[in-house]
C-alpha cells in the first residue's frame, strides 16, 4: 500500500451499504453517515423488531430520512439489490468476541466472518461497487512485546476468532489485488472500541455496569492486561474517512491511543459512580493477549485521522448511555 501524503478527502459517499447495522459500531456508523447526508442501507440478521440489544442499537435510526433496513443473513440473501448504486460498503457483520470463539461457536464464526465475507466480496465485484471498507481487529496481531503494532508486523493471531479476522481481512484484500476487481478495500484493524451500546460482553460495559449495580465483575488474571481503548464516535470519524481515503487497497489501524489496563477501567468506573467494584478473580483466559496497542501513524498519514475522545471522558458518556432506561431494558 502507497501511504499517500495527500490528505484523506472529508466528503462522504453518496450511497453505502452498512452490513452489521444493528450492532454496536454498525449501527452508530449508520447513524453518522446519515448525519452528513449519505442514503444508507443497513443490513443485519438480527430483527429489531424480535430482538432487544438490535431494538435499542437501532432506535436512533428509526424514521430517518435515507435510512433503509433490510433483516438478512448475508450468509444466504441476495447481496447484489442491497448494491445497487452504492459507492461503498462498511462491512462490519461478523461474530465478535475472542473468549467464546474456542467453543462450539466457531463454526459461527467461519460461517459470518469467512464465508458471508466471501459472498460479499463476490456481489461487490459483479455490482462494481468501487470500495469496501472492512472491520478486522487488533487481534490479529497477537502477542506482542508491549511495543506499538505495525500494519506490516508479521501476524500470530492467538485466538480461533483472531484467525477468522485475519483470514477476513485478507480474503478481501486477495479478492482487491485480482486485476478484474473493480472493488479497492481498506482493512481497518479495529483496537477495543467502547461508548454507548458497547456489546455487554465487553470489559468497559461490565465494569460501569459493576459499578453502577454493586454486582461483582469478574476479572480473568491479575487487570494488568492493556488495550488501546478506542472511542465509538472516534472509530466511527476513522471508518467514515476510509470511504474516501485517497489510496489503493490496504490495512490501516484504529486504535483510541488509550493504552490504559483493565485496572485504570476499574479505576476509572470507581471514581464515576462513586463506589469500589467488588472483584471476583478468575483465570486469565486462552486467546486473550496482555497488550494490545497501535502504531497510529498510518491512520493519520491515509485517513488524515486521529482519536479526540480520552478514556475518562468516554467512559462517563457511556454511563450516562447505561443509566438511560432503554440500556436498563436492553441488559
Ligand atoms: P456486534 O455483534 O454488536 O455487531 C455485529 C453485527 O453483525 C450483529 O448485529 C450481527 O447480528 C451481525 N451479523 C453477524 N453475522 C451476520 C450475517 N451473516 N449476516 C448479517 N448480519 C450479521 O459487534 P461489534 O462490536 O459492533 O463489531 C462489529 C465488527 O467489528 C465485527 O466484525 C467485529 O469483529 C469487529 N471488531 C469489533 C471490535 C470492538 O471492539 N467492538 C474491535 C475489533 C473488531
Ligand atoms: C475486543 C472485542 O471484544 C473483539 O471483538 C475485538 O476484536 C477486539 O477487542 C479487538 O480489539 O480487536 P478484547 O480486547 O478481548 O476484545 O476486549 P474485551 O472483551 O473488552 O476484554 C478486554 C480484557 O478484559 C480481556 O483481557 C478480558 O479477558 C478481560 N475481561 C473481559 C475480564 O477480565 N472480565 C470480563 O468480564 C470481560
Amino acid at each position: 500500500m502507497s501511504d499517500s501524503p495527500s490528505a484523506a478527502t472529508t466528503s462522504s459517499p453518496r450511497r453505502a451499504l452498512v452490513t452489521g447495522a444493528a450492532g454496536f459500531i454498525g449501527s452508530h456508523l449508520a447513524h453518522a453517515l446519515l448525519q452528513t447526508g449519505t442514503t444508507v442501507i443497513g443490513v443485519d440478521r438480527r430483527d429489531p423488531a424480535r430482538e432487544q440489544t438490535a431494538a435499542t442499537n437501532m432506535a436512533a435510526l428509526h424514521g430517518l430520512p435515507g435510512y433503509m433496513h433490510i433483516t438478512a443473513d448475508l450468509l444466504t440473501c441476495a447481496i447484489d439489490p442491497l448494491l445497487i448504486d452504492a459507492d461503498v460498503i462498511f462491512h462490519l457483520a461478523g461474530i465478535p468476541g475472542v473468549r467464546p470463539s474456542w467453543g462450539p461457536q466457531f463454526s459461527e464464526y467461519v460461517n459470518a466472518n469467512i464465508l458471508a465475507t466471501q459472498r460479499l466480496m463476490d456481489a461487490a465485484t459483479r455490482m462494481h461497487v468501487p470500495r469496501l471498507v472492512v472491520a478486522s481487529s487488533s487481534s490479529v496481531y497477537g502477542p506482542t512485546n508491549g511495543g506499538p503494532s505495525v500494519e506490516g508486523d508479521h501476524p500470530r493471531p492467538a485466538s480461533p476468532y483472531a484467525v477468522t479476522k485475519l483470514a477476513e481481512e485478507q480474503l478481501c484484500l486477495a479478492h482487491a489485488s485480482r486485476a478484474d476487481c473493480p472493488t479497492s478495500v481498506i482493512a481497518l484493524r479495529y483496537f477495543t472500541v467502547y461508548g454507548p451500546r458497547q456489546r455487554p460482553d465487553m470489559f468497559t460495559h461490565r465494569a460501569l455496569h459493576a459499578a453502577m449495580t454493586g454486582e461483582p465483575l469478574r476479572l480473568y488474571g491479575d487487570g494488568h492486561q492493556r488495550r488501546d481503548f478506542t472511542y465509538i464516535d472516534d472509530a466511527v470519524a476513522a471508518t467514515i474517512s476510509a470511504a474516501g481515503a485517497p489510496i489503493d487497497t490496504g490495512i490501516v489501524n484504529v486504535g483510541g491511543g488509550a493504552n490504559a489496563s483493565l485496572l485504570d477501567v476499574i479505576n476509572i468506573a470507581n471514581r464515576l459512580a462513586g463506589r469500589e467494584i467488588q472483584i471476583y478473580a478468575d483465570n486469565v483466559r486462552n486467546g486473550d493477549v496482555l497488550t494490545t496497542r497501535a502504531d497510529p501513524r498510518r491512520a493519520q498519514s491515509v485517513l488524515g485521522w486521529q482519536p479526540t475522545v480520552d478514556l475518562p471522558t468516554g467512559m462517563r458518556a457511556q454511563m450516562q448511555a447505561l443509566a438511560q432506561p432503554a440500556y436498563r431494558k436492553a441488559a
